[in-house]
């Protein structure tokens, strides 16, 4: 009897503690990860970090004077030297760890071993990154933060930059325009697309910015933002309007840059501009955005007529896309496919979108199309995205390389509400203005005397 109340007696806690550990680790990782898995991961990382480099074949030999060192102070066995370790910096949602690499090693060498390292620790991933020669940073991170994504506090953008999502490696992926210009998002159906254009808009909204939005899908996606947009064509034949209007803008912007170059003599050299960001403040135009919805459905023909106007509005993007950036116009085109079918040049304008993200495709051909020039990996890792996490993309980045990430969770009625609120930050251009999106009317709180009661006469 004694044995089964002591059995219940410690039991009972224990299996509580443990019930509830398991829970918090499911629902609320980081807060898990705090309590817990930081305090686990540090002690095995501080007690284990020779051992595991060695295990890892990241020691070096030790020098002779170590050696004579060792042997004349303690006798012991001489061990293989692993890399010199910083601090350990905690995170909310890992931690970080500086290396000095060993004369003869490459950052390489310990980026081939983040797998093991990760075992080793107890962690969920870890990264590798260089940050001076011979210097590494060991990002560990502890638990899936792709899962449930949120954005770190310190994540706020500056000029025509939007913290948009977050990469695997828990830092803040920045869609910034000033570097890289234009960017095309594919995806199947579903697959969150328009999340990531919503982020977009939201994250645009507050900033000194005009928003202009294509959305033939009778502009189911971008019409909510209609407050803030400058302009807005939702079927083709509005689109082949308001095109040439940008173009038009665009030429004057360019007009005005030389305009500016042909300056008196005298002028310091950098003032002399050679694109909009040149210009003193005052006379410098507005930034333009312009978000193509389903990119396909701008393009679909049925007529001889329409294929005209098709391929004329493919030639204008191309434009836009060469020249736009040096007058602030940038673009940002998602569709579902991008390639031959879409019609003549639009592989060429494929190419001038240099910013990929590829979302959950349906064949490997369209994440070739998105991923194709940037690494074979990338495709691979594209193709792999489940269709049950919408928004996990793999995006392609500027140096190269590759990350994957995944928008937090946006709902459009938020979005809405941030265009709304920031319906006085739209700019004044007056080409745009026959594009103006009709605001639609604030619903009314008390719904109750809406519908006038008609008498029903006979
Ligand atoms: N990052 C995300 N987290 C959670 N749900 C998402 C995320 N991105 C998209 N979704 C959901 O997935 C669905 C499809 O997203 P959407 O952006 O409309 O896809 P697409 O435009 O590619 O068809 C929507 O219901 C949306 O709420
Ligand atoms: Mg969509």
């Amino acid at each position: 009897m004694t044995d089964l109340t002591t059995l219940l007696e410690v039991g009972g806690p224990v299996a509580a503690l443990g019930g509830g550990a398991a829970y918090t680790r499911a629902k609320h990782p980081g807060a898990y990860w705090s309590a817990v898995g930081l305090p686990m991961s540090t002690a095995r990382l501080l007690s284990s970090y020779g051992s595991v480099m060695e295990a890892c074949g990241l020691t070096v030999a030790p020098s002779r004077l170590r050696v004579l060192a060792v042997k004349a102070t303690t006798r012991g066995e001489v061990r293989p030297v692993p890399p010199r370790r910083g601090v350990i910096r905690p995170t909310t949602t890992g931690l970080r760890l500086r290396l000095r690499l060993a004369p003869g090693q490459e950052p390489a060498d310990v980026a081939a071993s983040a797998e093991r390292l990760r075992h080793a620790w107890g962690v969920h991933a870890v990264y590798v990154t260089t940050v001076k020669p011979g210097v590494v940073d060991l990002r560990l991170v502890g638990y899936d933060v792709l899962r449930k994504v949120r954005m770190p506090r310190k994540a706020v953008g500056g000029s025509l930059q939007v913290p948009v999502a977050l990469r695997e490696d828990a830092t803040p992926f920045v869609r910034d325009y000033r570097v890289v210009p234009h960017g095309l998002t594919l995806g199947a159906t579903l697959s969150g697309k328009s999340m990531y254009q919503r982020h977009l808009v939201a994250g645009l909204a507050r900033q000194s910015v005009a928003l202009v939005g294509i959305d033939c899908k009778r502009g189911v996606e971008l019409a909510p933002f209609a407050p803030r947009l400058s302009a807005l064509a939702t079927d083709p034949e509005q689109a082949a309007e308001l095109l040439p209007v940008l173009i038009k803008e665009m030429e004057d912007r360019y007009d005005l840059i030389k305009a500016r170059q042909r300056i008196a003599p005298g002028t310091p050299d950098e003032e002399i501009t050679s694109d909009i960001w040149g210009l003193p403040e005052q006379e410098r135009p507005v930034p333009v955005v312009l978000f193509v919805d389903e990119v396909a459905e701008l393009f679909l023909v049925a007529t001889k007529k329409e294929e005209e106007r098709r391929d004329e509005m493919v030639t204008q993007l191309i434009r836009l896309a060469q020249l736009g950036r040096a007058a602030g116009i940038y673009l940002e085109v998602c569709g579902q496919r991008f390639g031959a079918e879409l019609g003549k040049g639009a592989t060429m304008l494929r190419a001038q979108l240099t910013g990929r993200v590829c979302h959950r495709v349906n064949d490997e051909g369209s994440a070739k199309m998105a991923l194709g020039d940037i690494a074979p990996e990338a495709v691979a890792a594209a193709c792999a995205i489940p269709a049950e996490r919408p928004g996990l993309a793999v995006a392609g980045d500027t140096s190269g390389g590759w990350s994957r990430i995944r928008t937090p969770y946006l709902s459009l009625a938020d979005a809405a509400e941030t265009c709304r609120a920031s319906a006085d930050m739209v700019p004044d251009l007056p080409a745009l203005k026959p594009f103006r999106p009709a605001v639609p009317v604030q619903p009314v709180e008390s719904s109750a005397s809406v519908v006038q009661p008609r008498p029903v006469t006979g």
